[in-house]
């Protein structure tokens, strides 16, 4: 099975609806300038909730390649749940994809692994590509070792989720995120290994053989190569280096 890589960027809380049309104008412009191939990698950016109607008008109007979707999505479908956005929005604003778990929203907002799981099955309700996060912190690390603490995350957030699901996973060790300390490539390999030999006792082998593992935490033009080496590692779930135009449509093209 060939699985088309995806390189997704996580604005986390940059950008503001105006500014977010520029990026991306510019961004679409930069990878056709490279003569980006979409259907060979898959580019895909994450906005803040407020930028996504400017993101799906200026897409549509302009037929880009991009795909886009929401940081997070509430677990709930509608109700007095103040402040939070449903997978049907997300949804009507043709998002293709949904942040879930990320460890911004593991920590900062205490989501546990029951959370996350609620929000992966609100997402696939609505027919959104979930991107299961995973990461183990630097204690969980010397601990339980590499794979132990991602594997668990993984396991929980896939409760009730059937074979037939469409999901992506997103592995980032939380000491890599933000840090300039990413992992090496072969750190990434063997957890992503890990979870695609999760995803095979779960869902099975053709699932497990089907899905994307993205690496995240401190990945950037320089560092992308090395991961996209790896054969379990599918692409990359970018912060930082996601709000720098060239940087970003570097980093798709793996360079
Ligand atoms: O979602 C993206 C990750 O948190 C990685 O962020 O590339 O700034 O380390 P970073």
């Amino acid at each position: 099975v060939s699985r088309v890589p995806l390189i997704a960027g996580n604005w986390k809380m940059n950008l503001d609806h105006l500014q977010a049309i520029a990026f991306v104008q510019k961004l679409a412009w930069s990878l056709a300038d490279a003569k980006h191939d979409f259907a060979a990698v898959e580019v895909a950016v994450f906005p803040p909730f407020t930028d996504l109607r400017s993101v799906q008008t200026l897409v549509a109007a302009d037929k880009l390649p991009l795909a886009y979707g929401g940081q997070d999505l509430s677990a709930q479908d509608s109700g007095a749940y103040t402040g939070e956005i449903p997978g049907g929005f997300l949804k009507q604003l043709d998002c293709g994809y949904v942040i879930i778990g990320h460890s911004e929203r593991r920590t900062m907002h205490a989501e546990t692994d029951e959370v996350v799981a609620a929000k992966v099955q609100a997402a696939l309700r609505h027919d959104l590509v979930p991107i299961i996060c995973v990461g183990e912190t630097a204690e969980d690390l010397e601990e339980h070792g590499p794979s132990a603490v991602p594997v668990a995350q993984l396991k929980a957030a896939l409760a009730g989720v059937s074979s037939a699901a469409d999901i992506v996973v997103a592995y980032e060790p939380v000491w890599a995120i933000g840090s300039g300390q990413a992992a090496t490539p072969e750190q990434a390999e063997q957890v992503a290994a890990a979870l695609r030999a999760t995803l095979a006792e779960t869902l099975g082998e053709d699932v497990a053989a089907k899905t994307r593992i993205l690496y995240g935490g401190s990945v950037k033009a320089a560092n992308i190569a090395g991961f996209m080496r790896e054969p379990n590692v599918d692409g990359a779930l970018v912060g930082g280096a996601s709000l720098d135009i060239d940087e970003f449509s570097s980093i798709a093209r793996f360079q």
